[in-house]
Formats: C-alpha cells, sequence, structure tokens
C-alpha cells in the first residue's frame, strides 16, 4: 500500500474483448470508475498515464468471426473501431485506446515469452490434450465447455468458470464438449509451455495475503486468498491455435501465446505505442501501478499476471486491482449471446447528448461491493430525482438570479452569519472528503458527497430565501449569492471526473476557466465582480415514454430469445393416409366475429364455408380483434362433429398456427382461394 503520494500513476482498464460491441455492464464496471480516478488523479495534478486497447486474441476472437463468417481480422478491425467510438462517445479519457493486433505489441509478447523462456522459468511438457476429431482441432479455452468441478456450473469454458470466477484447466472440466461440433472430444498428445505458479505461491502469498490485506477491496483479496489457499497448479501459456501471437521457441509452430498470457503484456505495449518515456512507468518503483478490471479477471491480474511479471524481473507490480462485481439487467445477468444488453452505441442513439446521465446512474448504483441491477425506471430516477431536482435546480438558481440581481457580476460579500460560516466550512472540507473517497475506489460514496454538495447549495438558498429577502434586504442577499456562486464553481470542479460534458457546461455558464482540485472548496473561487455567461440547463427530464421504449425493446429481445430457444415438439405417431383424407379441411370467410360474453379467450365466428355459413366458437380472443379479422380467410375443418361451447353449438375448428410464445396465426391460403375450396 502507497501512504505516500507516489511518483507517477499507470492506470489501465482491462482490454475488452474485440469481438462485440460494449454494453452498460462494461462500462460501469470497469471504465467508468478508472475514468473517474484518472480524471480526479490529473485534476490534482499527478503524473497518470491512463492505458486501454482492444484485446484481439483468443478464442472469443475465432468464435466470433466465425459466427460472422468473416477473418478473425476482419472481426477485430470491426469491433476495435466500434469499441473505441464507444469509449470517445462516454468521454473514456485514455492516454492510448491500442490493440494487440499491433506489431509493437506483438514484438513485446513475444520477447517477454523468450526472456522466461531463455531464462529457465517454463516448464516444457507434452500431455493429452482434448481434440475434435470432427473439427480437426485441440480444443482449449472458450472452444470446450463443461461441467466446473467447484461449484457445478454446466457452462463453464476450458480455462475459467464465469460463475464462480476459478481458473481451469480443459482437463478438469466434467463432461467436457466440443463448442466446435458439440462432439465429445478424444485426447491426443501435444506439447505447451506452462508457468509453474506453483513455485511462485510462497510469493503470492506474502505479497498479497499478508501485504495487501485489508488495503484491496474484500472482494479480490477474497478471491485470492482462497485460490492461494487451494493451492497452484502449473498453467500452459501457449495453444494450438492459429490466431495470436506466435510462439517464437523451437517446437512452437503453430501454436501462438494463450491470450491471457499475451493480453496483459497490452499493457505494456500501449505504453511503449503512446510514449517513449514508458519504462518508468512500467520499472520504477515509485510508479504507482493500478488495474480496473471485472471480477471475472481477478485472477489473471492478481495471480498469473504478477507472477509473469515477477518472474520477468524487471516490471513493477500491480498496487491495487479495484476489481468490480458484475451489473445485472432488469433482473437478469448481462449476455451478449442473449442480446440482455444496453449497448453504448444504441444508448446514445436514443439518448443523445445524454452521456452524463447514463454515467452518473451507474456510478450512482455501481456494483462496487455486490452485484448490482440496472433498471430504467432507476436510470430515470437518478435522472429526474438527483441531477435535474437536486444538481441542475441548484445551479439554476444561482446563475438566473445572479443574471437578474446583478447582471451575472459576482456580488461582493457583506459580514457573515453564523449559517454562512458553517457552509463556507462544509464546502472548504468537500474536496477533502471526496478525494478520500476516490482515493480508496469508492466512487459510490464520492459521488454521494458531490450531491450532498449540492444539497448543500439548494438548502442554503431554500433556508435563506434570497428571492424574497431581495426587497427587503439587498446587501445581505449579496453575500447568500456570493456564496451560492463559490459552492457553484466548486460543483464545477468536483464534478468533472465523474460528469465531465456537464462540468464544461457549467464552466461555460459561470464563465470560468478549468480549475484544479486545490483550487475547489475555497470560498473566493469567484472574485468579486466577475462576469458570469447566460444560464443553459444541465440536465433534462427524462420522460416515462423514453423509459418505457427501453423496457419494451428488452421484452421484444426476452420474446425473441423465447422464440429462438423454444423446443419443437416431438413428431407424433404416423397415421395412414386414409387417416388423413377423412379429415375434410376448406378454405372459409370470416364473416362476423364477436366475442363470447363473460370468457376471455373465446371467439364466435360465422364463416362462410362454400358450403353453406355457419357458426365456429375458436378459443382466439387473446389474439385477435373481432373488427380485424372479418373478411380473412381461414382454414376450417368442417367435419368436425359439432359441440356446444358455453350455450353455442360449434361447428367445425379453425386451423392454427401456434407460435414459440403462445401466440396463434392463422393458416391461410397464400393468395385467394375460392370459399370451400379443399385442402390436402
Ligand atoms: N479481454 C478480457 C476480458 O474481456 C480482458 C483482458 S484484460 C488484459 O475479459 F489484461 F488481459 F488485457
Ligand atoms: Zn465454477
Amino acid at each position: 500500500m502507497t501512504t505516500t503520494t507516489p511518483k507517477r500513476y499507470t492506470v489501465t482498464a482491462a482490454l475488452p474483448y474485440a469481438n462485440g460491441p460494449v454494453h452498460i455492464g462494461h462500462l460501469a464496471g470497469v471504465y467508468l470508475p478508472a475514468d473517474i480516478y484518472v480524471r480526479y488523479l490529473r485534476l490534482q495534478n499527478r503524473d497518470v498515464k491512463f492505458i486501454c486497447g482492444s484485446d484481439e486474441h483468443g478464442v472469443p476472437i475465432t468464435i466470433r468471426a466465425k459466427k460472422e463468417g468473416i477473418t478473425p481480422q476482419q472481426a477485430v478491425d470491426k469491433y476495435h473501431e466500434l469499441i473505441k467510438q464507444s469509449f470517445a462517445d462516454f468521454n473514456i479519457s485514455f492516454d492510448i485506446y491500442d490493440r494487440t493486433s499491433s506489431k509493437i505489441h506483438h514484438e513485446t509478447a513475444s520477447d517477454f515469452f523468450l526472456k522466461l523462456y531463455n531464462d529457465g522459468k517454463f516448464l516444457e511438457q507434452t500431455t493429452q490434450q482434448y481434440y475434435d476429431e470432427k473439427a480437426q482441432q485441440f480444443l482449449a479455452d472458450r472452444y470446450i465447455v463443461g461441467t466446473c468441478p467447484k461449484c457445478g456450473n454446466e457452462n463453464a469454458y476450458g480455462d475459467q468458470c464465469e460463475s464462480c470466477g476459478t481458473s481451469l484447466n480443459a482437463t478438469d472440466l466434467i463432461n467436457p464438449k466440443s463448442t466446435l461440433s458439440g462432439a465429445v472430444p478424444v485426447m491426443r498428445e501435444t506439447k505447451h509451455w506452462y508457468l509453474p505458479l506453483n513455485e511462485y505461491e510462497p510469493w503470492l502469498r506474502e505479497w498479497i495475503v499478508e501485504g495487501h490485506k485489508g488495503d484491496w477491496k474484500p472482494n479480490v483479496y477474497g478471491q485470492c486468498k482462497s485460490w492461494i489457499d487451494q493451492g497452484l497448479q502449473p498453467r500452459a501459456v501457449t495453444r494450438d491455435l492459429d490466431w495470436g501471437v506466435p510462439v517464437p521457441v523451437p517446437g512452437g509452430e503453430g501454436k501462438v501465446l494463450y491470450v491471457w498470457f499475451d493480453a496483459p503484456i497490452g499493457y505494456i505495449s500501449a505504453t511503449k505505442a503512446l510514449t517513449p518515456d514508458w519504462e518508468k512507468y512500467w520499472k520504477d518503483e515509485e510508479t504507482k501501478l493500478v488495474h480496473f478490471i471485472g471480477k471475472d479477471n481477478i485472477v489473471f491480474h492478481c495471480i498469473i499476471f504478477p507472477s509473469m511479471l515477477k518472474a520477468h524481473g524487471d516490471y513493477i507490480l500491480p498496487d491495487n486491482v479495484p476489481a468490480n462485481e458484475f451489473l445485472n439487467l432488469e433482473g437478469d445477468k448481462i449476455s451478449t449471446s442473449r442480446n440482455w444488453a444496453v449497448w453504448l452505441h444504441e444508448y446514445l442513439e436514443d439518448f443523445k447528448g445524454k452521456g452524463d446521465v447514463l454515467r452518473y446512474a451507474l456510478c450512482a448504483n455501481a456494483p462496487e461491493t455486490k452485484d448490482n441491477d440496472f433498471t430504467w425506471k432507476d436510470y430515470q430516477a437518478r435522472n429526474n430525482n438527483e441531477l435535474l431536482a437536486i444538481l441542475g435546480n441548484f445551479i439554476n438558481r444561482a446563475v438566473v438570479l445572479t443574471q437578474k440581481y446583478y447582471n451575472g457580476a459576482v456580488p461582493t460579500r457583506n459580514e457573515l452569519t453564523d449559517y454562512d460560516k458553517v457552509v463556507l466550512e462544509d464546502l472548504n472540507g468537500m474536496p477533502m472528503v471526496i478525494a478520500a473517497h476516490l482515493e480508496r475506489y469508492k466512487f459510490r460514496d464520492g459521488l454521494g458527497e458531490l450531491m450532498n454538495l449540492a444539497r448543500l447549495g439548494n438548502k442554503y438558498l431554500a433556508d435563506t430565501e434570497p428571492w424574497k429577502l431581495i426587497k427587503t434586504d439587498e446587501e445581505r442577499v449579496k453575500t447568500i449569492m456570493n456564496i451560492a456562486l463559490q459552492i457553484s464553481a466548486s460543483l464545477a470542479i468536483l464534478m468533472e471526473p465523474f460528469l465531465p460534458d456537464s462540468a464544461a457546461k457549467l464552466r461555460a455558464m459561470l464563465n470560468m476557466e478549468a480549475g484544479m482540485w486545490a483550487d475547489a472548496g475555497a470560498a473566493d473561487l469567484l472574485k468579486d465582480g466577475h462576469v458570469i455567461g447566460t444560464p443553459a440547463l444541465l440536465f433534462e427530464r427524462v420522460e416515462d415514454t423514453a423509459v418505457e421504449a427501453q423496457v419494451q425493446k428488452l421484452l421484444d429481445t426476452k420474446k425473441a430469445n423465447e422464440i429462438a430457444n423454444s423446443v419443437t415438439e416431438p413428431a407424433k405417431e404416423n397415421i395412414s393416409f386414409e387417416e388423413f383424407s377423412k379429415m375434410d379441411i376448406r378454405i372459409g370467410t370470416i364473416l362476423a366475429a364477436e366475442k363470447v360474453a363473460k370468457t376471455k379467450k373465446l371467439l364466435k365466428l360465422t364463416i362462410d364455408t362454400g358450403i353453406d355459413q355457419r357458426t365456429v366458437v375458436s378459443g382466439i380472443a387473446e389474439f385477435f380483434n373481432p373488427d380485424e379479422i372479418v373478411g380473412q380467410q381461414v382454414s376450417i375443418l368442417v367435419n368436425l362433429a359439432p359441440r356446444d361451447i358455453k350455450g353455442i353449438t360449434s361447428q367445425g375448428m379453425i386451423l392454427m398456427a401456434e407460435n414459440a410464445d403462445g401466440s396463434l396465426a392463422f393458416v391461410q391460403p397464400s393468395v385467394a382461394v375460392k370459399n370451400g375450396g379443399t385442402v390436402s
């Protein structure tokens, strides 16, 4: 744990796989907290590099490419651009957003591997590995699924169970199955290089279990400790794949580095690509290295990558790994394959210019200590009841009244009351309070305090009522408005890490330069006579219709998934042609339709069958509006024995097709057919 201010910072955010767009779970879990932290450090005038990029290797990429019928290179080109743009649109202020398919990265990762190889840090082992005979390929990582031996999750991958976070070898899985062909894999011999994690166990224990107790977040520390306590195994760092960084040693032909070996080295390559000064960000003990990640990445960033760095010997180790838990969406796990997500690029299409609102909602509800749920209702409430009603309202009052009473010139304070003094003191303490939270990676709490400052401002104005006092005590109002403006100016600085767009708007409104953290809290941030700008609204109301549309979109997704996943009923027993031809099915036209009283499902239909006009009672009322089906042609079984239904004699049956969600559709001729036409 660093107690004094470090000389510089290297802050990384997990390299997202370039196999799909990014969603709110990514933002809330990793990129937003990292960005808040870095923006805060910059305001503190610290030397910081914020590093990220696309993770473009590994099975997640090749699976995606195959699904889309494109090459892995085409897939990563497409998603790298999309992801990069989404981050830019949400003001995630990386110093570099690089990619692991770059030349620098291939060289860096290759050299890293070679150094460990030459220093004798690997075990070279020929073992039996799972092989898919149909696909003619070795199976590792996401090419193989099976039951997790630790928690029983049936969809654990060959390198990790995402349910309990355990890192696995493919051979640990129970009932393994190829995700390529569905086949049960066979064993085949192959050679790989292993990092003997077991040898690093004593060191890891000392470094993490003893060294970072009470310092790392409990969820991170707890996971690490339990892995170390269970005992670590050697881990293969190469794979039999053709997409990735080639293994640069004899016998490595046709093999690549394991994606989790090369990807974290991507942090180093990206820093190299950013600055010729890169070494001091990776090799100087006075640099504080912080990895922002999601909880499924903990083992890789706390155990495997540090062991790699330790084996290499030239590099510093992370000072902290503030991993977050997961964000769910409307009660369900976010899932790319089920399209259960709010995609960042789609959000901005529907909520133009409202990037900050999502940043706010996600930070206020961030999954810092446990999994959390994002709901559109909460999003709306955060905007309307907090951003708009508290922060926006306070700023608006301060700026509008200043324009109205003083033509925008900051009035001079007179003598202070006790209340004024308390308010100025609270204001003064605020930067420290928020900073203490941010330094400890408590972004929700930091944001909560920021809002408390806006609440303080609101309460101050509500208590002192300058809009009433202006008629009786103009001098007192000058003091009040001056103080309200000082609070506003501090807010403009302190909110920048959380709400960068809104902070810029507020600075323009106050006609104020971008300040530093140390400036905030001061009682004279805006000098007497300083002329502020014109009022503008910081936030707008989010209407019910806007969030209802989003909820509807999710309901549609759910329905589409149900249909896609529903099982088709098995075929019935065979019948003879004679049996089939006993059924007399005709085309008829609906002449009239009405609901059967006191029933939910029944419609009474009058059908022209070509033979006659007859009444049929049909259980379709939930899916059709009587007025809209008159005139439609349907298929009707005319020789079904008449039945009494709710006191009506039903003569025949309308043929219906049932969809997976239980909804019904008519079985109709593709062109108009004369009533009475036979169906056979
Ligand atoms: N691509 C990985 C994921 O999305 C994260 C890689 S982080 C790195 O889970 F350290 F390896 F870069
Ligand atoms: Zn598990």
